[in-house]
């Protein structure tokens, strides 16, 4: 992973016209707010919740708040240049966009959305296993080259599903290891997110509550292309979303291992990652397995409920595997994080639930206006810290905040 050459500095860019409509939306929380007066409880639910009694969720806002950074003066950062290159691919800035499920019934055509909002602002969204539409259509709509694989311990149906991401285009993969079982969330079942999902009175209701959800989003998603499936996680289309078989096509997830990580190496010849490493040795354990890269995250504070925040393990596992691409994810909602993720020992940064939210109100353009805003902080604040690259400031001490 390395930076380009020919430093560009953002504020030399040609200046982005912003729709009227986002205007008022001035950093990523505030595409949550708009959101949340969206969509029903159930969805807002699903996406905004972590697990059992939100420790993790929380931990990994604290973590970002109680870093700080201890900025050098009169540098001359004229010459600010965040771009980097991951995998051979030039990126605008040193963050993507995590993979997320069932984007398709929180914003019209969700997942394509994430992937053509990202692609214009210079970044790309990974294609979720557990999304809505079929991979073939994101990747060549979005377009996208990333996917992220939910995987059974189960060679056949590994096999099948690598020769279709080969046959539709996508080179880099995405191995989430820490999915063995969902998680447990409480709020969804509490809400009526459930899978399988079932129609009761309680969503009834909330879908009455929430017209413009109901008829642009779920009713205009339904009318264009039927009932929504899932489409992705194995060679063939899986279960409608309103299927008991949801619960089968989940089986034996729980039997992966790291010998399947192994396999999978020998017939996957794209890049090759995997995402949920949160202890040194399975970042070694990955290296040795011959990945590519991992991505440290707790899953956004959504599997184990007690897991510490990724940024509190970043530089071990930074230091466990010294030439091997470490990325990062959970909790990233300001420039000045992605920024202290680097710090800590990150090559690159992926954010989640804000891009979701930016699809849900204002589609691809939302999405591509919450990248450029996130790119504008990153650029300010390297200005304000008296450094040209993210890069300059590896091997920082980190300074406590409070
Ligand atoms: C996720 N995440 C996730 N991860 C994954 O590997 N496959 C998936 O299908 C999903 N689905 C998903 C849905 C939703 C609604 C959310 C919010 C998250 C986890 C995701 O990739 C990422 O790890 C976290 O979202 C990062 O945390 P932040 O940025 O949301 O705080």
């Amino acid at each position: 992973m390395t930076k380009t050459p020919d430093p560009v500095s953002i504020s030399r860019r040609k200046p982005v016209t912003v729709a009227r409509a986002l205007r008022r939306i001035l950093a990523l929380d505030d595409f949550e707010r708009a959101a949340r007066r969206r969509l029903p409880r159930a969805i807002y639910g699903y996406i905004s919740g972590g697990v059992e009694t939100d420790a993790s969720l929380d931990a990994n806002r604290a973590a970002f708040r109680a870093i700080g950074f201890r900025p050098r003066i009169l540098q001359d950062v004229s010459g600010r240049d965040q771009r980097v290159t991951l995998f051979g691919q030039d990126l605008a800035a040193p963050f993507g966009i995590a993979p997320m499920g069932f984007s398709a019934v929180a914003a019209f055509d969700g997942d394509v959305a994430l992937a053509q909002g990202a692609a214009q602002a210079g970044s790309f969204a990974i294609c979720s296993a557990a999304s809505l539409t079929p991979l073939e259509r994101v990747a060549t709509e979005g377009p996208s080259r990333w996917f992220q694989a939910y995987i059974p311990g189960d060679d056949a149906r590994i096999e099948g599903l690598l020769a279709r991401l080969q046959h539709a285009g996508f080179d880099r993969l995405v191995v989430t290891g820490d999915m063995p079982i969902p998680g447990n969330r409480e709020n969804n079942a509490r809400s009526g997110f459930d899978a399988p999902f079932r129609i009761t009175p309680q969503l009834i209701w909330q879908g009455m509550t929430h017209p413009r959800w109901s008829l642009f989003t779920l009713g205009r998603e339904m009318w264009t292309r039927g009932m929504p499936h899932f489409e992705n996680m194995e060679a063939v289309q899986g279960p409608p979303l309103f299927s008991r078989d949801l619960v089968r096509s989940t089986i034996a997830r729980d039997r992966l291992s790291w010998a399947h990580i192994r396999r999978i190496r020998e017939n996957w010849p794209g890049k090759l990652v995997v995402k949920g490493v949160m202890h040194p040795d399975d970042a070694i354990a990955a290296r040795d397995a011959g990945c590519d890269g991992v991505i440290v995250s707790n899953h956004g504070g959504r599997q184990l409920d007690g897991a510490v925040s990724p940024l509190r393990v970043l530089a071990d596992i930074r230091k466990a595997v010294p030439d091997m691409v470490v990325m990062f994810d959970s909790g990233i909602r300001r420039g000045t994080d992605v920024l202290k993720a680097i710090m800590l020992g990150a090559d690159f940064t992926f954010v989640g639930r804000p891009f979701l939210y930016a699809a849900v109100t204002h589609g691809a353009p939302g999405v591509a206006h919450a990248a450029i805003l996130l790119r504008e902080e990153i650029d300010r604040n390297m200005a304000l810290l008296g450094i040209t690259s993210p890069f300059d400031l590896r091997g920082e001490e980190p300074a406590l905040l409070d």
